[in-house]
């Protein structure tokens, strides 16, 4: 089956020196979606931007936000995000203590909902909130860092949640060591949206982000 694929560039590792130049410069490039890596250092062993960025680079780009928190707990900042400029919020479903409760906050501040899956979390933590969800990711790299490798075991379940998901408009994203060697079979396991940090910043040259992205996406 053939579907539309989204790439959605993280920019953590885009120069942070620069980042409304890099995220002008992933737009151009062909980015469908701009990922947001928001890190606590407390749910994860890093910290990196919170919704002051994700407000200051909304202005340098038309495409959506797509903002990973990587923070517990999550649903004092929701808000914050929302109002940043966020188009869609995904949690970890373990940021709680109540995801279901989480998820409807999103979607009444008028953003998309989404979930994150560890490597280690099952897919059937979803099966209660399908209906409240607009995007899953599963983390095909443990949470926290740039430029791991892929953890083959997410590929069944990706599959697994492509048949849970069935006929509902929900997106299915894969985030964490995605590259132009891998994305095929990510996309075939059954994902419509890749993120890729290094795979599309590589060293931080622009003049090869436009390639970088065609590559992952197959073409
Ligand atoms: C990891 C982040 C990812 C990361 C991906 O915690 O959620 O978005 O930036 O980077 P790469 O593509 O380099 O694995
Ligand atoms: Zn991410």
């Amino acid at each position: 089956m053939s579907r539309q694929i989204q790439i959605s560039p993280s920019i953590l590792s885009a120069d942070f020196a620069r980042l409304g130049e890099e995220v002008r410069a992933i737009d151009s490039a062909g980015a469908d979606w701009i990922h947001v890596d928001v890190m606590d250092g407390h749910y994860v062993p890093n910290i990196s931007i919170g919704a002051g960025v994700v407000k200051a680079l909304k202005p340098h780009t038309s495409k959506p936000m797509d903002v990973h928190l990587m923070i517990a707990p999550c649903d004092r900042y929701l808000e914050d995000f929302a109002k940043a400029g966020s188009d869609m919020i995904t949690v970890h479903a373990e940021a709680g203590p109540h995801l279901d409760r989480s998820l409807q906050a999103i979607r009444d501040l008028g953003v998309k909902a989404g979930v994150s899956l560890n490597p280690s979390t099952p897919e059937t933590v979803l099966e209660y909130v399908m209906d409240r969800l607009d995007l899953i990711l599963v983390m095909s790299v443990n949470p926290g860092f740039g430029g791991q490798s892929f953890i083959e075991s997410q590929l069944t379940k990706i599959a697994r949640l492509r048949e849970m998901i069935g006929d509902r408009p929900i997106d299915l994203s894969v985030d964490g060591g995605v590259n132009a060697q891998n994305a095929a079979r990510v996309v075939e396991a059954g994902a419509n949206v890749l993120v890729a940090g290094s795979a599309v910043f590589g060293n931080n040259d622009e003049s090869l982000y436009a390639a970088n992205i065609s590559a992952i996406r197959g073409e």
